[in-house]
C-alpha cells in the first residue's frame, strides 16, 4: 500500500483497528497466499496473484483485509477515482460469513466517502443474489443493467451504487418514520 492509500484513508501505513478480536489492516503481498485461496473458494472466475499484485503497485488502487490471530478471513479491493470509489472485489472465508465481516470491510469504504468522493460503484453479476442483497443491506441500489457483460457466460451485469447524499436522506427519513410510529 502506497503513502498515498494512507494519506486518501487519514491514517498511517501501519493503522489497524480493532473490534471483538478481529483486525482491519491494509492488504500486504504477505496476504497472497490466504487470499488466493479465499478467492478460489468465493468466485467462479478468481483473481490472479496478478491481479492482487496489481491492485498493490497501481496508484489509486488499495486493499483491506480483516484478519483473526493473524489469519485473513475476508478483504475487499477498491480504485479510488476522482469522484468515487470503485469496489473491485469483496469476500469472506465460508466457514465466517454472515458475521458481519463483509459489513465492516465495505463501512470502512463508506467512511471515507466525502463531498469530493460521495459514492461508492460496484459491478456485480445477475446470478450473484448473496452479494446484490448483502449490497443493498449496506445502503448500495442497482442504477443500471448491462446487457451480457460477462462475455464467459453472457450473464447481465448490475451496477449498484451506493451514494453518501443518498444515505444521509435515507437515514434522516429513517429517523422521522420511526418518530412517528412511537408517538
Ligand atoms: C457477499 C459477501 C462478501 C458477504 O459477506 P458477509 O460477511 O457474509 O456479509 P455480512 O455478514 O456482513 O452480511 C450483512 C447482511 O447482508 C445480507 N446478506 C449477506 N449475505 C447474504 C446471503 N447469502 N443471502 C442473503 N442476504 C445476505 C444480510 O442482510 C446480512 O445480514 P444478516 O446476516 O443479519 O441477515 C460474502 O457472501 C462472500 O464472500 N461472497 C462470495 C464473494 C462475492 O460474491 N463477493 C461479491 C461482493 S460485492
Amino acid at each position: 500500500m502506497s503513502e498515498n492509500h494512507s494519506v486518501l484513508f487519514g491514517v498511517r501505513k501501519t493503522s489497524e483497528s480493532s473490534v471483538a478480536g478481529l483486525r482491519l489492516r491494509w492488504l500486504c503481498r504477505r496476504d497472497f497466499g490466504a487470499l488466493l485461496a479465499l478467492e478460489r473458494a468465493a468466485f467462479e472466475f478468481p483473481w490472479t496473484r496478478d491481479e492482487f499484485e496489481y491492485c498493490l503497485r497501481t496508484r489509486n488502487f488499495g486493499g483491506l483485509v480483516v484478519e483473526r490471530d493473524g489469519e485473513p478471513l475476508g478483504y475487499l479491493c477498491f480504485e479510488a477515482r476522482k469522484r468515487s470509489f470503485r469496489l473491485l472485489s469483496c469476500a469472506v472465508a465460508e466457514s465466517e460469513r454472515r458475521r458481519g465481516l463483509g459489513t465492516l470491510l465495505t463501512r470502512a469504504l463508506i467512511e471515507r466517502l466525502d463531498e469530493r468522493r460521495s459514492k461508492i460503484v460496484c459491478v456485480v453479476r445477475e446470478r450473484n443474489l448473496a452479494a446484490q442483497l448483502f449490497l443493498r443491506n449496506l445502503g448500495f441500489r442497482a442504477v443500471w443493467v448491462a446487457r451480457d457483460y460477462y462475455f464467459k457466460t453472457n450473464e447481465d451485469a448490475y451496477r449498484m451504487t451506493y451514494r453518501a447524499d443518498v444515505a444521509v436522506a435515507s437515514d434522516a427519513a429513517e429517523r422521522t418514520r420511526r418518530r412517528l410510529l412511537s408517538r
